[in-house]
């Protein structure tokens, strides 16, 4: 049976079906979950519980593994900021997504809050170009847990020309100050001026390397600053974009079963997810493929 790809209405995302992903791909299968991937800049994979090895093997199929955020922060910053409680046997190429507790530590971050819209890792100079998260423990979607996708080439797209114009060849700085969660990094803890904050500086909009198309490119909202700009005028700028950007028309949302895999372009979408009952568990794991500098 060829793969067959079920694009959602939403404009963003898709589900990916007629192939088992957790045996080696023929190429034209990988060559079609590739394409379905630049198409519709997410993919849902349901139904499929996998082992870290099969996940690990999946995703190498389509370029090379990346670090977690953590161990990317720790080399470009010289911080560590690794749960505690994370298992000594997960390879630093997988990212531990939990609120769960063993033996009074976290086994992986992000605990049950809210994680605010991201693209993951832009804080370092190449971020990765996809991240592939599977759900190994899920509550019901009326406990909360979902996560949602944004189109940023759609974001880009219907901005007004005067703010294209004003925009394109601008670079920014998304700052490493914080977790996704809006919690602060150990060691920083305080920015006083934001112009100066440590991070990586990156084009606002940016050219994908396999489609060709530009998309908005903000990181994540805390910190952030517009090179070159006073920072009220910063901070200005970006609060309308973001405004723009966050918009439900340019946004799709996944609702976790335990087996899922959902894959994103990090180039082109940004995600976010919503909090969830502390009493019910949650655990995720993420692999990511490295990306290219962007521009
Ligand atoms: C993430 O921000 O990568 C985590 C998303 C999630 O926990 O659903």
């Amino acid at each position: 049976m060829a793969v067959q790809v079920s694009p959602f209405a939403a404009g963003c995302g898709a589900q990916i079906s007629g192939v088992d992903i957790r045996e080696p791909l023929e190429a034209a299968d990988r060559d079609a979950i590739r394409k379905a991937w630049l198409d519709n800049l997410v993919l849902r994979f349901r139904g499929v519980p996998m082992t870290d090895a099969q996940h690990m093997a999946f995703t190498r199929q389509f370029g090379e593994l990346e670090f977690n955020p953590a161990k990317l922060i720790e080399m470009k910053y010289g911080v560590s900021t690794q749960t505690d409680g994370r298992k000594a046997e997960i390879p630093p190429e997988i990212s531990v997504i939990s609120n769960i507790i063993e033996d009074g530590k976290a086994i992986g971050g992000l605990g049950d809050g809210e994680a605010f819209w991201h693209t993951d890792s832009s804080f370092v100079d190449v971020p990765p170009a996809a991240s592939l998260l599977r759900s190994l423990e899920c509550p019901p979607p009326s406990a909360g847990g979902a996560t949602s996708f944004l189109n940023c080439y759609a974001a880009y797209d219907d901005l007004p020309a005067d703010t294209k114009k004003r925009i394109d060849g601008m670079t920014m700085i998304h700052a490493a100050t914080h977790s996704s969660g809006g919690k602060a990094h150990r060691g920083f803890e305080t920015v006083e001026d934001v112009s100066k904050v440590p991070g990586a500086r990156q084009p606002m909009v940016r050219t994908h390397p396999e489609t060709g198309k530009k998309s908005l490119f903000l990181g994540r909202r805390i910190n952030a600053y517009v090179l070159g700009l006073p920072v009220v005028e910063s901070e200005e700028l970006l609060d309308e974009l973001w405004d723009h950007m966050v918009q439900a028309k340019y946004t799709w949302t996944q609702e976790w079963q335990v087996g899922d895999l959902v894959w994103w372009d990090n180039r082109c979408a940004m995600h976010r997810r919503d909090a969830f009952d502390p009493s019910m568990r949650r655990l995720m794991h993420r692999t990511q493929l490295k990306g290219t500098r962007p521009v």
